[in-house]
């Protein structure tokens, strides 16, 4: 699908079909006034009639409009004016474009970023125009032997700017929602391809390839070399897999100057059996999704890249397979990390924090700016937030509301949760310097405690994104998150260096 901006009044678009809002009850927006004016009443006399509310979520699509240039007019229901917000906003495109895709029009004009919206301005609109304009589309049939519906006709999407001045500022905010768009759905594909083919061996070929097309720099680190930096707990999960065990590093240099990286650090555990410490099987399949972390990681380095955001970057991805066999880790054994701290493993399906922690010891050799590792990290964090926010914790309480705030930017919702010394104690073993578990109480804060102990040479965030990367049930699937949220705090954040840089020049 191509996007473009484009300035113009509705009423003059000889587009397949123009998209104008109406909010309950039948109140027509600027641009459905437009519309009507030009068909001489025809659109009010029809919600006049009662065929349209404006109800949140509605769509009618009216053919030969009169006097209009456009073969179709789609009318979207906004819900009422006054509760109209970022939700909102969201459903209605992602009604709009549901409706879209069911006509045969190849080609359609959005006149819904220029809808009033407390707190956000055209930007923000354009770029989530876009987002939810490839998210509604998003298929993973690639398995399928048959291709599952027709091919949808929508090929082109305009933007309608009533003002030329926004339609300007516009072009970059688009650019960096199909930047978003493009990182999630990266990383849904990669959540999405079943454990049998995205192995750590395919992940790590993922982001060779990934290097290639944007010039990034890739490093693989084999067993072997692993067994050479003393990556001990990270190759003690590996151990019952017949999958060799790999650690990804990606480099984006967005700034000439030797400015310090954010290093991002993404789980990659390509199947979750819970290895010795055997999981259930009831919707075992779903660990395949372990590795999303890993998938937000790569989606947002491709993001970043595509927009050639001025910041350097640094992607890490411990990966392996979490397997039971004769060779596997027992529930007892003691590990040496990477740290040299030693750990008792209690249950080898706390495995996560296995691999991230030597990953974060290595990540120190970048000597990050700040690091945030991403991980579906803990079920307590599913049972704490559902599938709603991710978890958020962190050694930096200013890293962290930077994190909030392009949380709530991007509409990718994250939620702050204590990281207090107290629960420390939870991990305390008798006979290492720590075990893996910390019992059933705040599983996701002892989670972290356990990484705050390899994290203690820089600011670093950890966010468990457990509930929300992907879906279970009948829409089954990765969702893509947390790339919004990561890809629009390395916005922030290039924007604010950059400003620095010419106050000082
Ligand atoms: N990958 C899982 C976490 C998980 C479980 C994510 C369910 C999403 C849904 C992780 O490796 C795990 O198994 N964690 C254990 C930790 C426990 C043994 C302390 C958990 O959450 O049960
Ligand atoms: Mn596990
Ligand atoms: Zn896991």
């Amino acid at each position: 699908m191509k996007f473009s901006i484009k300035s113009g009044n509705p009423e003059k678009q000889r587009s397949a079909c123009v998209v104008v809002g109406v909010f309950e009850p039948r109140k027509l927006t600027e641009a459905a006034e437009a519309m009507d004016k030009i068909a001489k009443g025809y659109i009010s006399g029809i919600l006049r009639h009662g065929d349209m509310e404006g109800k949140a979520g509605s769509t009618l699509l009216l053919h030969n409009v009169p006097h209009a240039l456009c073969e179709r007019v789609l009318l979207v229901g906004l819900g009422k004016e006054r509760e109209f917000h970022d939700k909102e906003y969201r459903d209605a495109v992602r009604a709009a474009f549901k409706a879209l895709q069911e006509t045969g029009a190849a080609d359609a004009t959005l006149y819904l970023a220029e809808i009033p919206l407390k707190k956000r301005d055209a930007a923000w609109k354009i770029s989530q125009t876009a987002i939810v304009a490839l998210e509604s589309t998003y298929r993973s049939d690639r398995l399928k032997s048959k291709p599952g519906d027709a091919k949808p006709h929508l090929r082109k999407v305009t933007l309608g700017m009533t003002s030329p001045a926004e339609s300007a500022s516009g072009e970059a905010a688009l650019q960096q929602g199909l930047a978003i768009a493009h990182g999630m759905n990266l990383a849904k594909d990669l959540g999405n391809l079943p454990p049998n083919i995205c192995t750590p061996t395919y992940l790590a070929q993922q982001a060779v390839d990934l290097a290639k097309t944007y010039k990034l720099k890739a490093t693989i680190l084999e067993q072997k070399d692993m067994e050479k930096l003393g990556m001990g707990s990270l190759l003690s999960v590996a151990r019952g897999s017949r999958q060799p065990a790999k650690l990804i590093a990606l480099e984006y240099r967005g700034r000439e100057k030797m400015e310090k990286p954010i290093v991002l650090v993404g789980k990659g555990v390509t199947f979750d059996t819970g290895g010795i410490s055997l999981k259930p099987a009831a919707e075992m399949d779903e660990m395949k999704y372990d590795m999303c972390g890993a998938a937000s990681v790569l989606g947002t380095l491709a993001a970043i890249a595509q927009m050639q955001l001025p910041i350097n970057v640094v992607g890490i991805i411990p990966t392996t397979e979490n397997m039971p066999d004769g060779n596997a880790t027992k529930p007892g054994d003691v590990v040496t990390s990477m740290s040299g701290q030693t750990i008792e493993i209690l249950n080898t399906d706390a495995e996560g924090r296995l691999i991230l922690c030597d990953a974060l010891t290595y990540a120190e050799r970048y000597e990050p700016e700040a690091v945030i590792d991403i991980a579906t990290l803990t079920g307590a964090c599913v049972i704490a937030l559902g599938h709603v926010a991710s978890g958020l914790l962190s050694n930096d309480d200013d890293l962290a509301q930077e994190l909030l705030r392009a949380s709530e930017q991007a509409v990718d919702r994250a939620w702050h949760l204590p990281l207090w010394d107290e629960y420390q104690e939870q991990l305390k073993s008798n006979f290492a310097d720590m075990a893996n578990i910390g019992g059933r109480a705040a599983g996701t804060i002892t989670a972290a405690c356990f990484l705050s102990r390899f994290t203690k040479k820089y600011r670093w965030a950890h966010l468990d994104i457990a509930g929300t990367a992907w879906k279970s049930g009948k829409d089954k699937g990765a969702t893509g998150r947390p790339v919004p949220l990561l890809t629009q705090f390395l916005i922030s954040r290039a924007a604010q260096s950059v400003k620095k840089a010419k106050e000082a020049s």
